[in-house]
This record gives structure tokens, C-alpha cells and sequence, in this order.
């Protein structure tokens, strides 16, 4: 393993287990009822039906004790709620920005930033979409346009830092549209679209020089920034004796503020924030916060959600437990490579992807190849994936067409701290059943779609 962890021998996990939560195996027939009800869409099974769930990292991780204990320190006052302060010296402590809004999740500290700085007919630069966060974008007037490198849309290449944001599109987005109608860039760390793919310092710092230069601030959305942080240790010059959590505060110094998910690097089950180094805006994001969230002070969540948090970040930038995290995703990746299955390399940080177009190539697009998959991997063993290819990408606001985005694929997502090496295995031996069946993978019709991010509710029926 690399230098900083050499005290270990492996990736093993470092903590053991104090409280356990019972799962079920169901049955071949139990499974194909749940999948029928819940029209091929996995995010509509219910959970108890589920065996291992790996559909998201999102809020899905275990907490430790101590964040156990630091729910009992809730100071349930509804404003100035002692924990806000917690949250808000670990925030300034790790990321360095000045100034923090809480929100409830992500998507809350989304709407504030992009109502905030996005005006009718902006464009927003982003290095590849992620849908929650796109759509905020849309919603506010602006339109997406997408700057990362060639390499991030190409499931085979290697490239180590397939987050990284082409400068000559950024460039040539500017000087097309002018610098004055585009708000902000937004740079998400370990893309989650591309497959978990980090940006590298160097980049950013190319970046960062470019903004300046042209008034652009940059708006990080720091969901998974620990995890990009150890790729840039891992694989660029002149960060291997660097702590993960200097490199995270070097990252965050380069953009002007950030937009979080919690439910994520964090470790805990809700919780995000909206932090930034501009007074003004901050201003505007916690007068806004009141309509939308709650009081400036706990911005929808409790008291003891916000310790949780705090706790969280003290955890999150810890070595060997970003270690183990990254091993353990490592560790399921390389058995499915070994068998054959086609996934995204590098292999990121949060999730191993599938690559659903190679697995079924005898499925057009339009018959929803990462969504079938997702439903047989279900049906084969009781493991729930998530779709992210043509359901997730949506349809283009203008022509109203389906997307057909070049990545369609599974998404295998693991949780912090739950699953063992045992269920690794399980997962690997079950999807490569799944691979050694592929030929009779048939594909979906969308029979229900609703208007905003239909991934989440679509219905489908199985073609004949
Ligand atoms: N940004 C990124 C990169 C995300 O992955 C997510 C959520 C969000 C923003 C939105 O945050 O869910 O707290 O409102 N991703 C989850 C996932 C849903 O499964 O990838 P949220």
C-alpha cells in the first residue's frame, strides 16, 4: 500500500464491529415479484427485500460510536445551537471557507448556490454533470455545458485523472459566451458520472489561474473531495509525504467556495452544507436558507445531525480509514476484472461501474442496456446496483430527446464501513453468473416517466 499506511498490512478495516443489523436472503420467486412491482427501477424496491445494498454511498454509511454519542450531545435549540458551532469549526478547520450555511442534504446547498449566482441565460461550466446538480442549474436558467477531458467519457482508457477540466473548452465556452455569463464553474471532486474519476492539483491549479483571470469563481462540490484527495497523493508528483488533509485544504483554497453532500465523505445518514469566502453571497445563501431549510443555524437538520457531522469530518480525513475505503472498492474491482467484466478504469474511489453497453451489446441504448442490468443483477442474487447511462442522463430540455449519454452504466456502490470481504465476494461470484448469462439479457421499455430526474421513479416492462 502506499507509504502512509505502511503500518498496515493490508487494507483492513480499522475498527471493529460493536452493533450489527440482520439482512435477508430471498428467494428466485420473492425476487421476481419485488422486481415486477417496482417496474424494473431498483430505487423502488423496498429495501427489506434486498440482500446487499449496494445502490448508493449516499447516507448509507455506519456511523461510528462516537457519533453515536455526539447525536446525544444535540443541543435541540432552534437557533444557535451549540453543534452549529462544532460544524461550523470543523468546516473552517478541513475545508478553510469562512463562511457556513447547513442545508439538509446536497441538493438544498445546490438550490441556494445556483438560485444565488445563476441568472436567465448563463452558462455553467461543469466538469461532467451530476443530475441533481444540473438540474438546479436549469432550474435557475442557466444551461450546463460540459468541459471535462475527452478521456472521462471513455470507459476503457486509463487516464489517472479523468476528472480533469479540458481548459480549451472551458476557454472556448468563454470567449463564445462571454466571461460576464458565466456565473461560476462547477468542479466536482471524484466525479461520480465518470466512475469516481479524481481531478489533479494540477490541474486545478491551471484552473484556478484561468478564473482569476477572467473573474470566474470556482465552486467545488466537495461530496467526495477526501476520496479525490487520496488519488492526488496516490498518483501525482510531489503529494506521496502529504497528508490527505493538507491536500484537501489545498484543494479547497484554490475555488471560492463549496456545495456538500455529507452523505458521503462525511459518514453520517443527512446532512450537507453551502460554505463559501465571499460575505456577500453568504449573505444571500443564509437569507435564503430560511425559505427553504430552516433558521441559518441548522438549515433543516437537528442539533445532534450537525455533531454527527462535525464528528464525521474529524473521521473522514483520517488515513486508514480512507485506506480501507479505497481497498475495499479496489478489492471487488479486481476480482471483476479478473473474471472479465467490463468496468470503468481506473478503478474510483466510491463505486465500481460497469460498463453495460459491453456487457450487453446486443441491446440498443434506447432499450435501456445499465437499467436491465441492474434488474438481472437484482433477480440473480438479491444485490441492488443503480442504473446511470440513458435513464439517468434524462432528456435534452431543448429537443426533448433522450440524451443517450457515451456511459451507460451499473453502478455497484459501496457504503462506508458495512459490508465485509465476505459480501465482496458474494458480489463478484454473483455478477459474474450474471456476465456467463448475458446472452439472454433482454432489454426495458419505459412504460411511466416523470418529469424531473426520472431515474428515481421510471417504471419499465421487459421486452418480448
Ligand atoms: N453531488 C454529487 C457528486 C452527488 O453524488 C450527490 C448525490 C449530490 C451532489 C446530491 O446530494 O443526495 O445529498 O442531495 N449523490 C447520490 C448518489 C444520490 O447516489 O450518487 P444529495
Amino acid at each position: 500500500m502506499t507509504m502512509k499506511t505502511s503500518h498496515r498490512p493490508s487494507w483492513a478495516e480499522p475498527y471493529k464491529i460493536k452493533t450489527v443489523e440482520l439482512i435477508r436472503m430471498t428467494t428466485r420467486e420473492e425476487r421476481e415479484q419485488a422486481i415486477r412491482e417496482a417496474g424494473y427501477n431498483t430505487f423502488l424496491i423496498r429495501s427489506r427485500d434486498v440482500y446487499i445494498d449496494l445502490l448508493t454511498d449516499s447516507g448509507t454509511s455506519a456511523m461510528s460510536d462516537r457519533q453515536w454519542a455526539g447525536l446525544m450531545m444535540g443541543d435541540e435549540a432552534y437557533s444557535g445551537s451549540e453543534n452549529f458551532y462544532h460544524l461550523q469549526d470543523a468546516v473552517r478547520e478541513y475545508y478553510g471557507y469562512k463562511y457556513l450555511v447547513p442545508t439538509h442534504q446536497g441538493r438544498g446547498a445546490e438550490n441556494l448556490l445556483s438560485q444565488i449566482m445563476i441568472k436567465e441565460g448563463d452558462y455553467v461550466p461543469g466538469n461532467m454533470y451530476f443530475t441533481t446538480t444540473r438540474l438546479h442549474q436549469e432550474l435557475a436558467g442557466g444551461t450546463f455545458v460540459d468541459v471535462i477531458i475527452d478521456e472521462a467519457h471513455d470507459p476503457a482508457s486509463r487516464h489517472p485523472f479523468k476528472g480533469n477540466v479540458d481548459m480549451e473548452k472551458l476557454d472556448r465556452l468563454v470567449q463564445e459566451v462571454g466571461a460576464e455569463n458565466v456565473p461560476y464553474i462547477s468542479l466536482e471532486g471524484n466525479v461520480n458520472m465518470a466512475g469516481g474519476q479524481p481531478f489533479s492539483m494540477a490541474n486545478l491549479k491551471e484552473l484556478n489561474s484561468y478564473c482569476r483571470k477572467h473573474n470566474i469563481p470556482i465552486m467545488l462540490d466537495a461530496t467526495r473531495t477526501i476520496e479525490n484527495a487520496w488519488f492526488i497523493r496516490e498518483r501525482e508528483d510531489g503529494y506521496a509525504d502529504k497528508s490527505l488533509r493538507s491536500i484537501l485544504r489545498e484543494i479547497c483554497d484554490l475555488t471560492d467556495g463549496c456545495t456538500m453532500s455529507a452523505k458521503k465523505d462525511l459518514l453520517v445518514n443527512i446532512g450537507g452544507f453551502f460554505a463559501c469566502n465571499d460575505e456577500s453571497i453568504f449573505l444571500k445563501a443564509q437569507n435564503m436558507v430560511v425559505v427553504y431549510e430552516g433558521l441559518h443555524t441548522y438549515g433543516g437538520l437537528a442539533g445532534r445531525d450537525m455533531e454527527a457531522m462535525a464528528i464525521g469530518i474529524r473521521e473522514a480525513v483520517m488515513e486508514e480509514h480512507q485506506a480501507s475505503r479505497i481497498g475495499q472498492v479496489r478489492y471487488l474491482g479486481d476480482m471483476l476484472r479478473q473474471a472479465g467484466v467490463p468496468i470503468v478504469n481506473p478503478i474510483g474511489s466510491h463505486a465500481i461501474f460497469i460498463d453495460a453497453r459491453k456487457f450487453l451489446p446486443h441491446l440498443d441504448q434506447d432499450e435501456y442496456p445499465a437499467q436491465s442490468l441492474a434488474a438481472e443483477l437484482y433477480l440473480e442474487a438479491g444485490i441492488r446496483a443503480m442504473e446511470r447511462g440513458n435513464v439517468s442522463a434524462g432528456r435534452d430540455p431543448v429537443t426533448g430527446k433522450n440524451r443517450h449519454p457515451a456511459l451507460e452504466l451499473v453502478r455497484l456502490t459501496l457504503p462506508r464501513r458495512v459490508y465485509t470481504q465476505a459480501h465482496m465476494d458474494v458480489v463478484a461470484e454473483s455478477v459474474v453468473r450474471v456476465f456467463e448469462n448475458r446472452d439472454n439479457i433482454k432489454g426495458l421499455k419505459m412504460i411511466y416517466e416523470p418529469e424531473y430526474l426520472r431515474f428515481f421513479q421510471a417504471r419499465f416492462e421487459p421486452l418480448t
